[in-house]
Order: structure tokens, then C-alpha cells, then sequence
């Protein structure tokens, strides 16, 4: 139970370890029993490994960023390819395919998405379907890892966000995955949790990580944060798409696109204003290639997460204790992909005005600021409870 939280003013739960000399909101470390969802991870070394590279990673529906210690910092689409058949292997080798290189290959590939609206897809599988998800996420993740270089012998403690509403199965899940992709030690927070991490905005204040399969928000009231904190939206970056996808269909029926356009095309013309440059994209009608203006689409569709993401502050706002609702309307962090659509933080803005108004703060680095703050995270843990968490 939160603090702050108007229904139970108490506090509950365990807080978190602040550094009294460091500036404000910024926690030395965290209280290991409230972070960790590894209790399958056996503490079975003695000895302190001296030679870590720590990694912080955010897993998304749509793409895994990575951030390491040894200053390393990629990206990829969430997204796993193998080879469809013996043709596809002579072309493109017996190998596992990730991120742009299966999205462009992807006819002569087996695709596998393992995310789905920010959780592990596997666990709601069944049978082949089942393994073929769950093989997919560990390659992903083992992937996710090389990105971040480790060198030969080096051991490697990851922070990893969940999405703020997985259940326990899930954080397991990606314990479980996290071990059998050779990650030695791992810790799942929440996304959200990470992103405040990152921006120092442990106390009063809201933050908003706006993802490909859903759009998560997360009261911070100087401990960690639980359910009644945080709202999950499913009505994200991928539902944009869709959204855009089904004007355009109703608008332009000859136009032939995928979805994988629409959302190139989205992000590079993503405004909510429509003061922006016009979209126009090349997209193929009866397969010549002909120029379409999608400005109002796009417009429309990016226009309809804004009410949903205003009115998910107001019900954060409105059950947070009345002393400091003012306060956490001050301080709204945004980030995510989702964040950089054009004119949002503006559009935000004005929504809050009906509910009191308030203060939008884009953080820098959207696309980085969860795994940025799980690596803040592993470095702030202490050494002995890294290893204590290590694998056999
Ligand atoms: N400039 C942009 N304008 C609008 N949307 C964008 C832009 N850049 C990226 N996006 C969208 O942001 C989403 C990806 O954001 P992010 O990488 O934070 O998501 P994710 O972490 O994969 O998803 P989730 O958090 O739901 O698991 C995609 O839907 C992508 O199309
Ligand atoms: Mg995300």
C-alpha cells in the first residue's frame, strides 16, 4: 500500500535506502527483499566475483534497449528469426536472426515476436506454439547480452524492467530466461520504477513510459511502487498503428502497405498538431509506386492516446493524498518511443488543465530511460547481493 495513497495514509511496505548526502531523491541503494522477484536464482557461490560488467535492459513488446557498464548502449527490435527452410538457410546461413535483419528478411524467415503487450508471450501459449515463443525470448535475450559486449570470463548482473502490471509468473518467467540465456545475475523491476530511477523522481511524481503494446503509469511516492500506483493503458504505439492503418484502408482503399510501413511512417510523421510538415509517404497502389498524404491519419490516430494518458493522471492525482496531489501534478515524467510524438508534452499539458493543470517533463533519452535506470540500479546494488543471487 502506497503511503500517499488516500485510502490508507500508513506506511506500509519497505522503503527505500536514501543517501542523505546525495541530492535529493536519489537512493544509494535499494532494500534487496523489495526488489527481487529471484527466488529461483540459487545463492550457491562463496566466492565475490571481482571481473562484473553490469547491465541495465529494458525488454519491450516492440524493442530491447540495453545499457552496460562499460559504456555500451544498443538497441533492437524484439523480434526473432529463423530459417524457413533449406533455400532460406543456403541464403542466409543456419542462424538465428534479431531486430532489422529479420524484419527485412522476413519471408524467408520462421518470425517470432516474444513480447506481447509488454509481457513474455509464451506463458499464454500452448504446445509448440508454446516452445517456439519461449526459445525465441531466451535467444533474444542471450542476443540483448553479446549487444552489451561482455568480455570472455566477465560476469554479467542485469537489472531487467517488467512492465509495471506482470504478475509474479511473468517475473519469473523472465528470471527463468534471463539464466538459460547466461545472464549470472538477475533482477526484475518494474519499467516505470526504472524509468524514476533514472530521472531521480522516486518522490512525488508521476511517470509515464508510453511502449509499443501498452502505455504505463506510475505514482512515485518514495517507496516502491504498488498496483494501486500504477495504471496500465493498453492502447499504445502498435494501436496507433492500427489505428492509422484502418483510416487509411477506409480512406484510400487501393493503397497496398503493411503494418511495419505504417509504423516507419508514423515515427517519422508522429504529430499531434496539425501545424506540423505534411505525411507524405510512397506507398504502392496496384503495385506503382504513388505518393499518399497520411497527415490526417496520422494526426487523428497519435490524437487518441492523449485523453487516455490525461485521464489515467487524474485518477493517480485524484486518490494520492490531497497535500500532495499538487505536488505529483508538478512533476509528470514522460518517456517511451511513444514520447516523441510531436507536440504530446503540449498536448498533456492542456488536457491537465481540466483536472488543474500540471507539469510535463519529457526525459532525455526516451528510448534509453528504462534500461538507463536499471543500470543505475545494478551499480547501486550492493556487490554481496549480487551474489548472493548468482546462479549455480
Ligand atoms: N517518433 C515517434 N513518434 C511516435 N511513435 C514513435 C516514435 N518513435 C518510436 N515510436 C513508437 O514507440 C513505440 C516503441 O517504444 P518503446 O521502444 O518505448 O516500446 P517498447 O518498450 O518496445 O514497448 P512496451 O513498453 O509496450 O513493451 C513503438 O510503437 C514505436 O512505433
Ligand atoms: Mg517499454
Amino acid at each position: 500500500m502506497n503511503p500517499k495513497a488516500r485510502s490508507n495514509p500508513q506506511v506500509q511496505g519497505k522503503e527505500l535506502i536514501v543517501n542523505a548526502d546525495s541530492k535529493q531523491d536519489a537512493p544509494k541503494a535499494v532494500e534487496p527483499s523489495i526488489q527481487v522477484e529471484g527466488e529461483a536464482v540459487k545463492d550457491s557461490k562463496d566466492s565475490v566475483a571481482t571481473d562484473v560488467m553490469y547491465i541495465g535492459i529494458d525488454l519491450g513488446t516492440s524493442r530491447s534497449a540495453v545499457a552496460s557498464s562499460n559504456g555500451v548502449r544498443d538497441l533492437v527490435s524484439s523480434v526473432v528469426g529463423w530459417p524457413k527452410d533449406n533455400i532460406s538457410t543456403k541464403v542466409l546461413g543456419d542462424k538465428t536472426m534479431f531486430g532489422e535483419d529479420v524484419i527485412k528478411h522476413r519471408l524467408a524467415l520462421d518470425v517470432c515476436w516474444p513480447l506481447a503487450d509488454g509481457n513474455l508471450a509464451f506463458s499464454d501459449l500452448q504446445g509448440e506454439d508454446r516452445n517456439r515463443s519461449r526459445r525465441a525470448a531466451e535467444e533474444l535475450l542471450a542476443h540483448v547480452k553479446s549487444l552489451a559486449r561482455p568480455t570472455r570470463g566477465q560476469a554479467v548482473y542485469a537489472v531487467v524492467g517488467a512492465p509495471s502490471e506482470a504478475t509474479k509468473a511473468n517475473k519469473q518467467a523472465i528470471i527463468d530466461i534471463a539464466r538459460a540465456a547466461g545472464i549470472d545475475s538477475v533482477m526484475v523491476v518494474s519499467e516505470p520504477f526504472a524509468v524514476a530511477y533514472t530521472v531521480d523522481a522516486l518522490e512525488d511524481a508521476i511517470v509515464i513510459d508510453i511502449g509499443a503494446g501498452t502505455i504505463d503509469l506510475c505514482r512515485m511516492s518514495g517507496t516502491l511502487p504498488t498496483a494501486e500506483d500504477q495504471i496500465t493503458v493498453f492502447k499504445a504505439g502498435n494501436f496507433i498503428d492500427e489505428e492509422i492503418a484502418k483510416r487509411l484502408r477506409a480512406n484510400n482503399p487501393q493503397v497496398q502497405f503493411t503494418i511495419n510501413m505504417i509504423k516507419k511512417a508514423k515515427e517519422m510523421f508522429s504529430s499531434v498538431t496539425d501545424n506540423a510538415q505534411r505525411a507524405v509517404v510512397t506507398f504502392p497502389v496496384d503495385g506503382v509506386p504513388t505518393e499518399i498524404d497520411i497527415t490526417n491519419e496520422v494526426r487523428e490516430a497519435v490524437n487518441l492516446i492523449v485523453p487516455e494518458i490525461v485521464d489515467g493522471i487524474r485518477k493517480l492525482v485524484s486518490t494520492f493524498d490531497p497535500e500532495f496531489q499538487e505536488r505529483i501534478r508538478s512533476r509528470v515524467f514522460v518517456g517511451g518511443g511513444g514520447s516523441q510524438i510531436y507536440g504530446l508534452r503540449e498536448a498533456i499539458s492542456e488536457g491537465m488543465k481540466k483536472i488543474g493543470g500540471g507539469n510535463v517533463i519529457l526525459v532525455d533519452e526516451p528510448v534509453f530511460a528504462g534500461a538507463n535506470g536499471a543500470l543505475k540500479l545494478a551499480r547501486e546494488m550492493p556487490a554481496q547481493y549480487w551474489e548472493k543471487l548468482r546462479n549455480a
